[in-house]
């Protein structure tokens, strides 16, 4: 929704070392007009980026994050530029899931020389966060679950174990991408049901359910997998179906 032409968006655009914090340098010595408001963040590599990065950086107050990094071909790290593509790819289809507008958050990529480039990419970038005006505060519950599931063990462990597989071409790009996609909803649900716990107690798969916003047969397959776990146990019983716990509580 357009705001009033006063809002100035505040944007923080992370830069990686080798290209895009160089064209953003030689933007400045060459005097290119860009953003005020914009924080750049220099990292080594665009593929230092972690998705919590950019989820960290809107719960503390930016209106849209980008990522620039080295053009494909030329990434110091040879290919951390195409981690960073991907993960953003599953970042912006997360956003789509959760009702969040995924023009949030953006990734191109800028070279040393570039210095007009960065301006002109930033400057649109900036535009369009204008156009979408600030960030809602209803997305902070949102970003706050994407958090939690992105920090958790599970989704960092099969991260890292399929990202191997992928480099050594033991899975194709695209099954790669969806299965990164699938994990991640389903650690966004079981945050998700270890909130209703939090917040009203002792659960069935009905309650939970409703709460997550997930057909009952899904919770059944969360519940086993949580109690295989010792994640949560079964403490009583309610409306002829077990009511769950976490476990030790
Ligand atoms: Fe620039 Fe990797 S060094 S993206």
């Amino acid at each position: 929704m357009a705001e009033s032409t006063s809002f100035e968006p505040k944007i923080v655009a992370f830069t990686c070392n080798w290209c895009s914090y160089a064209g953003a340098d030689l933007a400045g010595t060459s005097r290119v007009q860009y953003a005020p408001n914009m924080r750049i963040i220099r990292v080594m590599c665009s593929g230092r980026v972690e998705p919590t990065f950019i989820l960290e950086a809107l719960q503390n107050g930016a209106d849209g994050v980008c990522v620039l990094g080295c053009h494909f071909g030329d990434c110091h790290y040879i290919s951390g530029n195409y981690e960073a593509a991907r993960r953003m790819e599953l970042l912006k289809k997360l956003f789509k899931d959760i009702g969040m507008d995924d023009r949030r958050i953006m990734i191109e990529r800028v070279s040393a020389s570039e210095g007009d480039r960065f301006g002109s990419v930033v400057n649109a970038f900036t535009e369009q966060i204008r156009e979408l005006g600030p960030l809602p505060e209803d997305y902070q519950e949102s970003l706050s679950l994407m958090r939690g599931a992105l920090e958790g063990e599970r989704l960092r462990i099969v991260l890292g174990s399929t990202k191997r597989a992928f480099e050594e071409g033991e899975i194709e790009e695209e099954r790669y991408n969806t299965t990164m996609h699938d994990i991640a909803l389903e650690e966004i649900e079981r945050v998700k049901m270890m909130k209703a716990l939090t917040e009203n107690g002792p659960q069935t798969v009905p309650e939970w359910a409703e709460y997550v916003g997930v057909p009952k047969m899904r919770i059944w397959r969360h519940v086993l997998a949580l109690t295989q776990k010792n994640v949560i146990e079964v403490v009583g019983e309610k409306e002829h179906y077990m009511q769950y716990q976490r476990r030790g509580v």
